[in-house]
């Protein structure tokens, strides 16, 4: 499997993941206020999944990979990729924050902004690395960069997450897809 595709495959996992979270606000709204319950799983996977894993991949290996293969981090896509990933990690700290008001019986205005925000956010950063990034990276790297890549990734999984992690996070995600009747 090429590095980009290994990705993309992770980007899948991340859109099925948001479609719970605004399943699970769209919920909290009518006035369901046990679906809360599972809020803190969800920000697990965002953080550990989503920015830890998945963004950490990106930044410290297919960024840098890019750069040097002559894309342009300033005032290019590489730099508004990383804004993006700020942005995002700054919106899940506000829905972390928001779970202490939720907890209290107060609104949940503030969760569901800072969800709704952090959906569209990563929906668009998504589409902009599957359509435009990706497709440059795939342009710009050799096979045995790909494979390198690759391997730096794998590396990167393990010494992040941990052996089996990986499959926990996606047991979490088919667990809560089939209690908020999505199919994948
Ligand atoms: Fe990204
Ligand atoms: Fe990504």
């Amino acid at each position: 499997m090429k590095a980009t595709q290994q990705l993309k495959e992770e980007h899948s996992a991340v859109l099925l993941m948001l479609q719970v979270l605004e399943k699970l606000v769209d919920r909290l709204i009518e006035g369901d206020r046990s679906s809360a319950e599972d809020l803190p799983a969800i920000i697990d996977f965002l953080k550990g999944f989503v920015d830890r894993c998945h963004h950490g991949k990106e930044e410290e290996w297919l960024f840098p990979a890019l750069e040097a293969a002559g894309i342009p981090r300033q005032n290019g896509p590489i730099g508004v990729m990383l804004q993006e990933h700020e942005a995002g990690r700054s919106l899940i700290q506000d829905m972390v924050e928001t779970l202490d008001v939720l907890e209290a019986g107060e609104s949940q205005v503030a969760l569901k902004e800072a969800a709704h925000n952090y959906i569209q956010l990563l929906r668009t950063h998504i589409t902009k690395e599957n359509e435009v990034l990706f497709k440059m990276a795939d342009i710009k790297l050799t096979a045995a960069q790909q494979d390198e890549l690759y391997e730096n990734f794998e590396r990167l999984e393990l010494e992040r997450m941990g052996a089996g992690q990986h499959e926990e996070y996606h047991k979490l995600l088919h667990q809560l897809m089939e209690k908020y009747g999505l199919n994948g």
